[in-house]
C-alpha cells in the first residue's frame, strides 16, 4: 500500500524532473531554485555521508543544502539531520508546488508532486465558473481544508488570481503556523480546528471551490509508508481510518451545505478507494465525477453541488481539461421495496 503515498518529493530534482524538462513552466520570481545563481562546490564529505545514509540523488541535494544553508554550521546542521531520515523538505525549510516555493517546518505534510492535479482539476473548474458567469463577479471563493502547508490554497491563488478569497483550515497548530506564513502575503486566512468547525459560518452557501487534501492511508498501511513519511509527518496527516475514507467521508458530508450553487468539492484518493469516494459524495447530495492522472498515478473526486434554481446565475462546471474521468449521480430513488443501489 505504500503507493499510496509517494517518497516525499525532492525540489533540487525539479530542475531536472521530467515534468519540468526545460525551463520552469511556472511564474516562479526571484526565490525559485531556477533564479538562483550557480550553486557553490559541494564537499565531498557532505556528498559521501548523504550518500552513506541511502540518498540516491546525493549530489542534488548536497548542493540544495548548501545553496539553502547560510554559514557552515548551518549546512552540518541540515547535513546531519537529512542523515537522521528527515525529509529533504523540511530539512532545507522549503518545498516546489507547482512552482511556487513552499515554507515548510519540520512536521508538517510535504506537499506532494501528484496533489498539482488536484489543483489543475481546481482551476479547471474555478475558470469555468468565471468565464460561464460572463460578466465580472468578484474573485472566486475558495478554501483550502485540511491546508497542511497551505500549498493547495496558494497554488490556487497564484493560478485564478489575486482577486481571489482563500480561506485555509488545518487541525494541527504546527500546519496552521507553517499555512500562515505561506499565504500571508496573498491575503489568505488560516484557521485551526476539525473541517468545517473552523471555518467562518459566514462562508456557508458561499464557497466556489472547496479543495480537501485529506489524509486517505488506511491505517493499517501508515506502516509500510516509507520511514520519512511514516516517522517525521504526523500521523493525522496521513491515517484514513480502517479504510482510508473516514475524514474523506465527513468532508462528502458537509460540503454541500458550503459550497455556492455549482461549487464542487474536491478530494484526492488512491484509484482503488475512487468509487467508495464517489459514493460518499453522492450520498452527501454533489454530483461525483472521478477524474485520474495515469502520470502522476492519482484520482481526484470531483463533487459538484446542484446549480441555483431558475433565475439564478449558477454556471456549471466545465468538462475536466485532462486525465481521464467518468461521473456518477444521484441514485434515483430507489422503487418501492427495493434496497438502495450503490451507483
Ligand atoms: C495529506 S495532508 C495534506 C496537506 C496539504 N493539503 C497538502 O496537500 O500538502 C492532510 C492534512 O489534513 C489535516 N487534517 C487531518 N484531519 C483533519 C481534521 N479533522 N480537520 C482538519 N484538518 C485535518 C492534517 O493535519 C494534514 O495537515
Amino acid at each position: 500500500m505504500s503507493h499510496v503515498y509517494d517518497v516525499p518529493r525532492i525540489s533540487p530534482h525539479v530542475a531536472q524532473s521530467p515534468t519540468h524538462p526545460g525551463p520552469c513552466p511556472h511564474p516562479c520570481p526571484d526565490l525559485s531554485p531556477y533564479a538562483l545563481p550557480a550553486p557553490p562546490p559541494v564537499p565531498p564529505g557532505v556528498v559521501d555521508r548523504l550518500r552513506a545514509a541511502g540518498c540516491v540523488f546525493a549530489e542534488d541535494e548536497a548542493r540544495l543544502i548548501l545553496r539553502t544553508a547560510r554559514t557552515p554550521e548551518e549546512v552540518e546542521s541540515m547535513a546531519r539531520r537529512r542523515v537522521a531520515g528527515l525529509p529533504l523538505e523540511q530539512v532545507v525549510g522549503w518545498a516546489e508546488f507547482r512552482g511556487l516555493r513552499i515554507s515548510l517546518d519540520p512536521g508538517v505534510f510535504v506537499p506532494r508532486r501528484r496533489t498539482e492535479f488536484l489543483v489543475s482539476q481546481a482551476v479547471a473548474h474555478a475558470t469555468g465558473r468565471r468565464s460561464a458567469a460572463r460578466e465580472g463577479r468578484a474573485g472566486a471563493v475558495v478554501v483550502d481544508l485540511c491546508c497542511g502547508s497551505g500549498a493547495v490554497g496558494a497554488a490556487l491563488v497564484a493560478a485564478l488570481g489575486p482577486r481571489t478569497a482563500l480561506y485555509a483550515a488545518d487541525v494541527d497548530p504546527a500546519a496552521v503556523r507553517c499555512a500562515r506564513r505561506n499565504v500571508a502575503d496573498i491575503g489568505g486566512r488560516v484557521y485551526e480546528g476539525d473541517l468545517f468547525a473552523a471555518l467562518p459560518a459566514a462562508l456557508r452557501g458561499r464557497v466556489d471551490v472547496l479543495a480537501a487534501n485529506v489524509p486517505y492511508v488506511p491505517s493499517d498501511a501508515v506502516g509500510l509508508l516509507p520511514s520519512e513519511a511514516r516517522d517525521h509527518e504526523p500521523l493525522v496527516a496521513l491515517d484514513g481510518g480502517t479504510d482510508g475514507l473516514d475524514v474523506l467521508r465527513r468532508v462528502a458530508a458537509g460540503a454541500r451545505e458550503w459550497l455556492a450553487p455549482g461549487g464542487c468539492v474536491l478530494v484526492e484518493t488512491s484509484e482503488r478507494q475512487a468509487a467508495q469516494a464517489a459514493l460518499a459524495f453522492v450520498r452527501g447530495g454533489l454530483t461525483a465525477r472521478l477524474t485520474t492522472s495515469e502520470e502522476l498515478d492519482v484520482t481526484v473526486v470531483v463533487g459538484t453541488a446542484p446549480a441555483a434554481p431558475p433565475g439564478r446565475v449558477a454556471p456549471d462546471s466545465p468538462a475536466a481539461p485532462e486525465g481521464r474521468t467518468h461521473g456518477y449521480a444521484a441514485p434515483p430513488p430507489p422503487a418501492p421495496g427495493s434496497k438502495s443501489s450503490t451507483k
